[in-house]
This record gives C-alpha cells, sequence and structure tokens, in this order.
C-alpha cells in the first residue's frame, strides 16, 4: 500500500531546507552505546550503531555534550569546548563519526552550552585567582552580597540560591549547579569565543547546534530580585528576570550568520512563557527551530492536545517556521510513564508516536522512545547523582542505557565483558531489546520503522498544512494534502470512522472498521 507513494531518495532529506521537516534523534551520549567497555556511553558505541539509526529511518542525530567535562551535570558543564572528553572518545573519533554519519545519509547536530561553563574551565579558574574588579571575573557575573545575603532571590534552576560565594567575598551567578557559573555576555569576549567554538566544528563538518539554554545569556539589567520563591516551578509559564529577556535575540541573530556561511541550522531549547515568545527564536534572522515543550507537557487529552497544537502552529507560522514535535528528552520523565504507564502507556505512546510523525514540521525522537522504554523509577540510592535531585527531581530514571541485545542486562549495551553500565539497567528490559523488538512486527520498534519509512516517501507528511476534520468526541482527526488521513482516539470507546481511503498503518489492529481507544490510524486518501 505505502509502495505507491516510494520515494526513493526520502522526500525530508532532500534539498537545503531539509531541517523543516527532519525526524532529528536524540543521542544521549551517555546512555547510548558503550564501545571501549567501560560501562559508560562514548563516540565508537554510536559510530557502531549508525546502521540501526539509518535503518529506523531518522534524518539526522543530536548528540548531547562529548566535551571535556568534570561531569558534574553529565556534560553540561563544559571545561573545553574544542576537546572530546577522554572518557568519549577523541577528536578523531568525532570527526570518524561525523563522517561515517554522512556516509549513512544523517546529519549531525551537536550540543552546545553557552550559557555557562565548567567550574573547571579555565577561564573561571583564572577569575577565581585574579580576584574582584578584574578583567578575568568579567567574563562571569560576579557581584558583592547584601550584606551576607547572595545579591538578589533568583533561585537555581537546580535547586536553593543561584550564587555561591567566593572566600574573598565576591558570590557569583549559577542558574544552574555552583559548578555551572553563567557567562557574561555583555563581555565582547564572550561573544567572539563563542563564534570560534561554532567554526571550529562548523569546519569539522557538523550541520548544526542544538543550543542549551538558548533563553538564558542575558538577564534583566541591574539583576532585579524576582520577587517570590518556587521560581522554578515558573519556568516555561511566566516571566523571569534571567530567562528570555529580549536581549538573547541579538546573540541567536549573530549566530544565525555564522550558522549560514556554513549552511548549519540552530535549534533552541527555550522555555519561553507561551508559543509566541517561543516564536521569537525562529523569526527568519534568528534560529531554524526551537524545541516545543508546549506539546511535550500536554496531556492525553484531545481538547488539550488539539489547542496546543493549533497554538503551536499559529505561532511557528507567524514567523514562517517549522513546528518542532517532542514528547521525550533526557531531562523529562519517559512518555511511556507520563501517559500511565505499563501496557495503556505503551498503548498510547504508540498512538503519541503516529500523531507526532503526522503533524506538519520536524519531530524529535529520544533514545530509547522507539523501544517503548518506561521510566525507571525504582533505581538503588548509590546511583541518584543528578544536580536536579536538588530541586526534588532527578533524572537518572530517563537516562538508562539502552538494551540492544541478549537476555542479561546490559544487553549488548557494553561489548561482551565489558564493565557494569553506569546506571543498572532493568532485568524486565530484556523483552524491550532491539533484537526482540526487531523479530515482532507488532513491536513499538517497528511501529516507529514502518511510520518513518511511509512518512519519508509520502508527499503529504513533513513540511506543509495541516485540514482538521470534523470527527466524534474525544477524537482528533486531520487532513495532509495530498491525500493523507491522520486519526487519533484520545476516548476510552472505539469509534467508527467514515474515512474513504486505503489503511496504511494503525498503532492497534482496527476491529470491525473502528479505532479502538489510545489508537492512531493513518489512511491513503483520495483528494476529490
Ligand atoms: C539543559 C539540558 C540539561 C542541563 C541544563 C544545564 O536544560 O538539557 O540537561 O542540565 O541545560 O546545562
Amino acid at each position: 500500500m505505502a509502495q505507491q507513494f516510494a520515494d526513493p531518495v526520502g522526500f525530508s532529506t532532500r534539498g537545503s531546507r531539509w531541517w523543516r521537516d527532519a525526524v532529528i534523534y536524540q543521542v544521549y551520549l551517555r546512555s547510548f552505546a558503550d564501545g571501549d567497555g567501560d560501562g559508560v556511553g562514548d563516540l565508537l558505541g554510536v559510530r557502531g550503531r549508525l546502521r540501526y539509526l539509518a535503518e529506523l529511518g531518522v534524518d539526522a542525530l543530536w548528540l548531547t555534550p562529548f566535551y571535556r567535562s568534570p561531569m558534574a551535570d553529565g556534560g553540561y558543564d563544559v571545561a573545553d569546548y574544542r576537546a572530546v572528553d577522554p572518557g568519549f572518545g577523541t577528536l578523531g573519533d568525532a570527526e570518524s563519526l561525523i563522517q561515517d554519519a554522512h556516509r549513512h545519509g544523517l546529519k549531525v547536530i551537536l550540543d552546545i552550552v553557552p550559557n555557562h561553563t565548567s567550574d573547571r574551565h579555565p577561564w573561571f579558574e583564572k577569575a577565581v585567582d585574579a580576584g574582584p574588579g578584574s578583567p578575568e571575573r568579567d567574563r562571569y557575573i560576579f557581584r558583592p552580597g547584601r550584606g551576607e545575603l547572595p545579591p538578589n532571590d533568583w533561585e537555581s534552576v537546580f535547586g536553593g540560591p543561584a550564587w555561591t560565594r567566593l572566600a574573598d567575598g565576591e558570590w557569583y551567578l549559577h542558574l544552574f549547579a555552583p559548578e555551572q557559573p553563567d557567562l557574561n555576555w555583555e563581555n565582547p569576549e564572550v561573544h567572539a569565543e563563542f563564534e570560534d567554538i561554532m567554526r571550529f566544528w562548523l569546519d569539522r563538518g557538523v550541520d548544526g547546534f542544538r543550543i542549551d539554554v538558548a533563553h538564558g545569556m542575558v538577564k534583566a539589567p541591574g539583576l532585579p530580585d524576582a520577587g517570590h520563591t518556587g521560581q522554578i516551578s515558573m519556568l516555561g509559564n511566566a516571566e523571569l528576570p534571567y530567562f528570555d529577556q529580549d536581549g538573547v535575540h541579538d546573540i541567536h541573530r549573530s549566530w544565525r550568520r555564522v550558522l549560514d556561511a556554513y549552511g548549519g541550522i540552530g535549534v533552541a531549547e527555550a522555555w519561553a512563557p507561551n508559543a509566541e515568545r517561543l516564536a521569537r527564536y525562529v523569526r527568519p534572522d534568528e534560529l531554524h527551530q526551537a524545541f516545543n515543550f508546549h506539546y511535550l507537557q500536554a496531556g492525553w487529552s484531545a481538547a488539550e492536545l488539539r489547542r496546543v497544537i493549533d497554538e503551536s502552529l499559529a505561532a511557528a507560522g507567524s514567523v514562517g517556521a517549522p513546528t518542532t514535535w517532542v514528547l521525550s528528552n533526557h531531562d523529562v520523565q519517559r512518555h511511556v510513564t507520563r501517559y500511565g504507564g505499563g501496557w495503556l502507556g505503551a498503548r498510547r505512546a504508540r498512538a503519541a508516536a503516529m500523531l507526532m510523525l503526522a503533524l506538519p514540521g520536524s519531530a524529535y525522537v529520544y533514545q530509547g522512545e522507539e523501544l517503548g522504554l518506561p521510566e525507571v523509577t525504582d533505581l538503588p540510592a548509590e546511583y541518584l547523582l543528578d544536580p536536579q535531585w536538588g530541586n526534588g527531581r532527578g533524572r537518572e530514571g530517563c537516562r538508562v542505557p539502552i538494551p540492544w541485545a541478549y537476555t542479561e542486562p546490559p544487553f549488548g549495551f557494553s561489548p561482551p565483558g565489558g564493565g557494569e553500565s553506569w546506571l543498572p539497567v532493568p532485568a524486565e528490559w530484556r523483552n524491550l531489546t532491539v533484537d526482540v523488538q526487531l523479530r515482532d512486527s507488532r513491536s513499538m520498534l517497528c511501529l516507529y520503522r514502518e511510520a518513518l519509512r511511509i512518512r519519508a516517501g509520502h508527499p503529504a507528511l513533513g513540511d506543509g498544512e495541516l485540514r482538521w476534520l470534523d470527527a466524534p468526541e474525544g477524537v482528533l482527526m486531520f487532513e495532509r494534502e495530498p491525500g493523507l488521513v491522520c486519526a487519533v482516539n484520545v476516548g476510552d470507546e472505539p469509534v467508527r470512522l467514515d474515512v474513504p481511503g486505503t489503511l496504511l498503518l494503525s498503532s492497534e489492529r482496527m476491529k470491525d472498521g473502528k479505532l479502538g481507544p489510545d489508537a492512531a490510524a493513518w489512511w491513503a486518501t483520495v483528494s476529490a
């Protein structure tokens, strides 16, 4: 059935605007594949799995940071932006990975962390040594306190005050862990350094950057108090004096010029109070994409999903940008669990994948979601080291290593005879390994592969428009031109849908022509 749309080139990777409908696979490096047997994922491990990713049918990889780092925040605390951490490999490995990925038809997006460095970055070490008032301190945000109190009431995303005091009495700002001092983006040296870092990697062939905390670099003038506690619960919902300040867009504009010189793309990890504010990051002279966290946060309800989809499309469309769709990443609870866990969560996740891949724009797949992995909620206490525990919830549960093969943990994550994996893999995952799922045409993995294969070949999918169709309550149904209808039954009763056309794919077997609860289907229709 799907073959009638076969497109040998692959619609979504063709042309210079490939990113407008790319499916981008997030590799959380520490947990994807361990090539050298030390129990931690690495670049060698990714190189060995490129075929898997090409066969899955994604267009690009986003690699989480592999730079030299003391790993206070899993590599988001960078000590040298031009070096590979020895635990992840060498610069040569990074170069080989970029080349191999390209040979497999996969683009490569690196993670760049411009809001803060590691406290072991030479700049910060020099700033500490040089003392108050020095040009070295001006690369960061140092201030005197208010008596014994920090300079203002800002709170760290990881809990506690966003300021740490040095022995000489000055305080430095860190919106994340104390090991992640914020850079001062009013200092021209900081601008020059990051443009140079981008060129360093673009010269090595990368296709773009995911920009960490893209909403964070600029702070409100005078660093005014936020005025209340519990600031982190406001993230992405309300205004804060240290996030989503207008001045941040000048930085994105200057990066766009660098990116354009290479044909690279920029993806904003930006938390903004609403879809309009988020769309500002993807204006024509700024970044190419922004993660759509409002979609990720939507509950499993037809009305809520429809509202977020409409708002997202309208806001991105108003600036001519594509929308992105994200269900999971390395910072949030995995969506199988968010959607109710167990068979229910998995069933909804199947439907959610088909919905996401039918919507206009670009989609992100977080490693392991194609296997239907749930959040691991019972990791032993000795493994819970994430700095975000300071704020009540750690993120290890969504970062457990990928189960590839065999019947015992760590399921082929490390080569035979390798060490223990850095986080233990649950024994129950023996039924979720890639090997097991490839042998079962009804598995989550086969559903993703089939949906991605159809998406790549079907002219209606990817970039474009969506038209909502009338549907029974609890059902989302829309048409993509030419000739594709997607329906998702978010309700709890089976529904009969009279779609004139041929069924291409469904997340559950349809019975008596009815779409079951928590299920989705795609039909090829004949346009009038
Ligand atoms: C981003 C990353 C997260 C990290 C934080 C600080 O939100 O996704 O993992 O902890 O930035 O760099």
